[in-house]
């Protein structure tokens, strides 16, 4: 895992945040081993902004991967970084509920959950019963 919270230190180098100033980088693991990175990208327009590790999902999921099985997440926070409710919810898109979310910030602090621990009895299509 260490690769993949080197992948997102390097991402968050790459935030483009003259609004807040909080950068926060973002990288993805595919069951092929691929990593893709992101970073957050703010907007004049505020709600325009998107996070770090939506960006890298979706960058994953132009390049055809729809399942990864861990996500790193990187900020400069007193502790571990924790991700906002839309990103868990896009998250429970993509991965599995026992899959890994890494959580770190530049100290080196690191905390893990899985899919399921950060967003619990999530909405999802797939196992809808009623179609
Ligand atoms: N941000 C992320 O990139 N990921 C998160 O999980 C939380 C918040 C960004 C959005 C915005 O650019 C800045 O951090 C402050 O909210």
């Amino acid at each position: 895992m260490d690769k993949l919270i080197e992948a997102a230190r390097k991402a968050w180098q790459q935030a483009y945040v003259p609004y807040s100033h909080f950068a926060v980088g973002a990288a993805v693991l595919t069951d092929d081993g691929k990593i893709f990175q992101g970073c957050n990208i703010e907007n004049g327009s505020y709600s325009m902004t998107i996070c770090a590790e939506r960006v890298a999902m979706f960058k994953a999921v132009y390049e055809g991967y729809h399942h990864f099985k861990a996500i790193a997440i990187v900020g400069d926070t007193h502790e571990a970084i924790s991700p906002c409710g839309a990103c868990r919810q896009v998250m429970t898109e993509f991965m599995q509920p026992e899959d890994q979310v890494i959580l770190t910030n530049l100290q080196g602090d690191v905390k893990q959950f899985s899919v399921a621990e950060l967003l619990p009895y999530s909405f999802s299509l797939k196992d809808d019963p009623i179609k």
